[in-house]
């Protein structure tokens, strides 16, 4: 089967490492890809905004299968388009996608399935949203309800800050997605991600992982995509996970499918472990970035199968994912200034052997010539195996020393919590 990844990001370059490696896969291609994603894919120029052309090339090169890699082409419908047309595709629908597109909806929708999560307000305007506020107290969780490239959530301590977050996000500061909010009460807890497979009634979990949203050490400054990530999470025990299952997942799963808006993809759950068990914090209608780098790096199955099995609605009950049992931990190497305005252009170059078993993703980089350069925010995730999280942080951060990239910076303390609990 010849197979079609959209997307550019680190995310991709690991989904198509690993979809290279499936038996059932003829041809790999990637658009726009990365030069990373160059040695198992072969790299084509595409607009996912453009239904027909993206239709027109699966079409004309014989595509079995279309991945879609990040949020926005399935919030904007590109799978119904595709699907339209015969074309399977590993993603869900843009009715099924609003679980990431819209926070109001996926908040209604834990309301009618009795599902875990923090309590809140639907607001429509500055002033419904300003009263709204005595509801709650500080600090104050405001999120914009529509996709704002994971810049959208603003915790706020003060109620004067609330009040002024709130002014910018119904000012415009977010374009459409903040003319409405969603005001949540704050929960207290650690953070971890749940995966699952579905086809939009058999559900396949898919690993757990743990990452590092600020900029900083001791996660401290600005919200970013994630500065690293590692998988497992051990803090999502096999109890803990079995619950999020029962209690989140299965009934999201099956209310959307009695709704007439069955998921098929991947479930992303972003959840904190509160003192009353976990409660979903949001759902992503995709992989991760980083955190499917760690997973990818695990995965013992024929990935195309399973995302195939998905598109299908053939992924079957009693399945169980294989993952290698060692702990898999990425650091992300980003350009000095993410996030806010990265350098671009800084030369990058890498080991000509990955030694150690490492293996680095690119993220944004593109060539200039014969040189690698760094064209994004995150550059690379350079990621690594271990017997546990002390390990393979170990492993990842040999394998960032290696790399000479002058302009670019990275987190030295990736997996410090676990680290901590490691040592005891
Ligand atoms: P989201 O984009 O919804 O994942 O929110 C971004 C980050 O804000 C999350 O990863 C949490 O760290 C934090 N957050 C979101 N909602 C809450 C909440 N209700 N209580 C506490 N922290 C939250
Ligand atoms: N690393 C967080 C995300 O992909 O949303």
């Amino acid at each position: 089967m010849n197979i079609l990844l959209l997307g550019s990001g680190g995310r991709e370059h690991a989904l198509a490492w690993k979809l290279a490696q499936s038996p059932s896969l003829a041809k790999l291609y990637s658009a726009p890809g990365n030069p990373g994603m160059s040695e198992g894919a072969e790299l084509v120029s595409l607009d996912a905004g453009d239904h027909a052309a993206v239709a027109t090339f699966c079409d004309e090169h014989d595509i079995g299968l279309v991945v879609v890699g990040p949020e926005a082409p399935l919030v904007d419908g590109l799978a119904d388009s595709l699907r339209a047309g015969g074309i399977a595709v590993f993603g869900p629908s843009k009715a099924a996608a609003q679980l990431e597109g819209s926070k109001s909806f996926t908040k209604a929708l834990c309301d009618r399935a009795g599902i875990p999560t923090a309590g809140y307000v639907h607001t429509h305007s500055l002033a419904d949203a300003i009263s709204a506020l005595d509801e709650f107290t500080a600090p104050y969780v405001l999120k914009a309800d529509g996709l704002a490239a994971g810049k959208g959530v603003v915790i706020a301590e003060t109620r004067a800050e609330a009040e002024a977050a709130l002014a910018d996000m119904f000012g415009g500061q977010f374009g459409e997605a903040g003319a409405e909010v969603v005001i949540e009460e704050f929960l207290t807890g650690e953070e971890a991600s749940f995966f699952a497979l579905t086809d939009g009634a058999a559900i396949l979990p898919f690993g757990t992982a743990q990452d590092h949203k600020r900029v900083g050490e001791g996660d401290v400054g600005p919200n970013t995509g994630g500065m690293g990530a590692y998988s497992p999470a051990p803090v999502l025990t096999k109890e803990l996970q079995a619950r999020a299952m029962r209690e989140i997942i299965e009934p999201t799963v099956s209310t959307m499918a009695a709704e007439g808006m069955p998921y098929s993809g991947v479930l992303y759950a972003g959840l904190m472990l509160t003192a009353d068990g976990p409660k979903l914090i949001e759902y992503n209608c995709r992989f991760g970035d980083p955190e499917c780098q760690v997973l990818m790096m695990r995965l013992e199955d024929d990935l195309a199968e399973l995302m195939l099995a998905c598109a299908e609605g053939r992924l079957g009950e009693g399945r169980e994912a294989r993952f290698d049992q060692h702990t898999a931990l990425t650091v992300v190497m980003a350009a000095k200034g993410y996030p806010g305005a990265p350098e671009k252009g800084g030369a990058i170059n890498l080991p000509s052997s990955e030694d150690g078993g490492a293996k680095v993703f690119h993220a944004g980089t593109s060539l200039d010539g014969d040189q690698l350069v760094a064209s994004g925010g995150r550059v690379l995730n350079v990621t690594a195996l271990g017997a546990n999280v002390t390990g393979a942080k170990a492993a990842a951060y040999a394998a960032v020393d290696a790399i000479d990239f002058p302009s670019g910076f990275c987190r030295r303390d990736i997996g410090w919590r676990e680290v901590a609990r490691e040592r005891g």
